[in-house]
């Protein structure tokens, strides 16, 4: 039976939502072992690296496997049938986030091979437009890159990408995050594409943290590429999409050279006819599984919005609330506490080593998240330094999705607390910046690490 949680009483506009109208995944009732012997509910919030598998992805994979034989490739009538399937996923995926029927959509590895292939075929005499503040995905592809400063307000972004643009011209790619995978916060999109199409120019979305928590329409935002993994959409088995205007990939040299990116290759092998179409940049043989999975991944989200936005809220709001009472917690921010954001919470704990933290998270409660700069060191440099944070050089990451419920939250916030009130239950050694459990502390208040 569902539990039914009020969002209201959290402080939002949307009503209650029960947890038994939301999609179900795998692993959300695991148990593992702890420090002391003992075992525990895992508690997973590390959604935002990689999101735990769907209940219907698992199915629609399991259902496709006897089917499953080559790609693209093939006679036979299961050959005939994974391509099919090949390609009606791509329609489902299509739908999901709303193409231009003229758009191309290539699957790719994850959103950083989704990037590294936009950064393949930006025309030559095209500069990307950065921010600091982007994950590396985003950051570290372009071969002619213009990197703005990180801006500490939504105005700041707008202003300075409206200057870059004003100097460089319509021979401009803006790449941006929909969401940062440090703070959560979002980026604000409408303005962004209309100032970046002011100039003529065209603006790329890296969607890998938007698209497991926010609909997201191409069409009606007028974004022009848009990247995003299939791992944090409940659907593993690598597989990434980059959608987006097709005349670029149509004048690019195909990003991989193999198989399947071909029309015809002649005698002296250099002569070669490249297909023109999506199959240009997706030679050798398709992830056909990733695609059925990340298909799948997406009708149920799809189905989903109208519950899994007012729930992901209430989770959001009730881990801020209880970890904005402990006085040493100290949460990241890019343009401040109050805009709105995914559930994504970064912080810092007075007095514990971030790694630490999430080592005695692991081994004396059970909760998986993650720490360090997330991929995304100038972000997470930027924020520690703005956070006044002594010392720190990472944080920890909390992250939100299906499978944590309310009180997964409450576990992770009175882990905080009692971890900065009272202390550590073992002591700790470290090596090469891992932190590894030794003995159980005599006296919790003198527990901690030994170096
Ligand atoms: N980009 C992923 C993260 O933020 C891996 O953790």
């Amino acid at each position: 039976m569902g539990v039914f949680v009020n969002v209201k009483s959290f402080g939002s506009r949307h009503a209650a939502v029960s947890t038994s109208v939301l999609p179900a995944v795998l692993g959300a009732d695991m148990n593992v072992p702890l420090a002391d012997g003992t075992m525990a509910p895992f508690a997973n919030f590390d959604h935002a690296a990689t999101a735990p598998c769907l209940e219907a992805v698992a199915d629609a994979v399991n259902t496709f496997l006897p089917w499953y034989t080559s790609t693209h490739r093939g006679a036979g009538t299961l050959s005939a049938i994974c391509t099919a399937k090949y390609e009606e996923s791509r329609i489902t995926v299509r739908q999901f986030i709303g193409c231009r029927p003229d758009d191309h959509l290539v699957f790719t590895r994850n959103t950083t091979d989704a990037l590294n292939m936009l950064a393949r075929i930006v025309p030559e005499d095209t500069t990307t437009i950065v921010f600091a503040h982007e994950h590396h995905a985003g950051l570290l592809p372009w071969r002619d890159v213009r990197t703005l400063p990180i801006q500490s307000d939504v105005d700041g972004v707008l202003t300075a990408l409206d200057g870059a643009l004003a100097e460089i011209g319509a021979k401009a790619l803006v790449v941006v995050t929909g969401a940062t995978n440090v703070t959560g916060e979002l980026l604000p999109l409408e303005e962004l594409v209309a100032i970046t199409h002011r100039h003529g120019a065209r603006i790329a979305v890296d969607a890998a943290q938007l698209v497991a928590h926010r609909p997201i329409d191409m069409t009606a935002l007028d974004v022009d590429y848009l990247a995003f993994s299939g791992h944090k959409l409940y659907a593993p088995f690598g597989i990434g999409v980059l959608a987006g205007r097709s005349d670029w990939f149509v004048a690019a040299e195909p990003y991989l050279r193999g198989g399947g990116a071909t029309v015809n290759v002649g005698d002296d092998p250099r002569d070669v006819e490249w297909s023109l179409g999506v199959p240009r940049h997706e030679a050798g043989t398709p992830n056909v599984i990733g695609a059925v999975a990340l298909a799948a991944a997406c009708e149920t989200v799809r189905t989903a919005w109208d519950s899994l936005i007012p729930y992901e809220s209430v989770l959001l709001t009730r881990l801020r609330t209880g970890l904005a009472e402990i006085p040493e917690v100290n949460e990241l921010s890019l343009f401040g506490l109050t805009e709105d954001r995914i559930g994504i919470v970064s912080f810092t704990v007075d007095g514990v080593d971030p790694g630490l933290l999430a080592t005695a998270l692991s081994v004396e409660y059970g909760i998986g998240l993650r720490q360090g700069r997330f991929c995304a060191h100038p972000l997470t440099r930027h924020l520690l330094r703005k956070s006044g944070t002594p010392g720190s050089e990472t944080a920890v990451r909390a992250s939100l999705g299906l499978g944590v419920d309310v009180a997964k939250v409450d576990r992770l916030v009175d882990a905080i607390r009692t971890i900065s009130e009272i202390g550590l239950r073992m002591l700790y050694v470290t090596q090469d910046g891992t932190w590894w459990p030794t003995a159980v502390s005599v006296s919790s208040h003198d527990a901690g690490s030994v170096h």
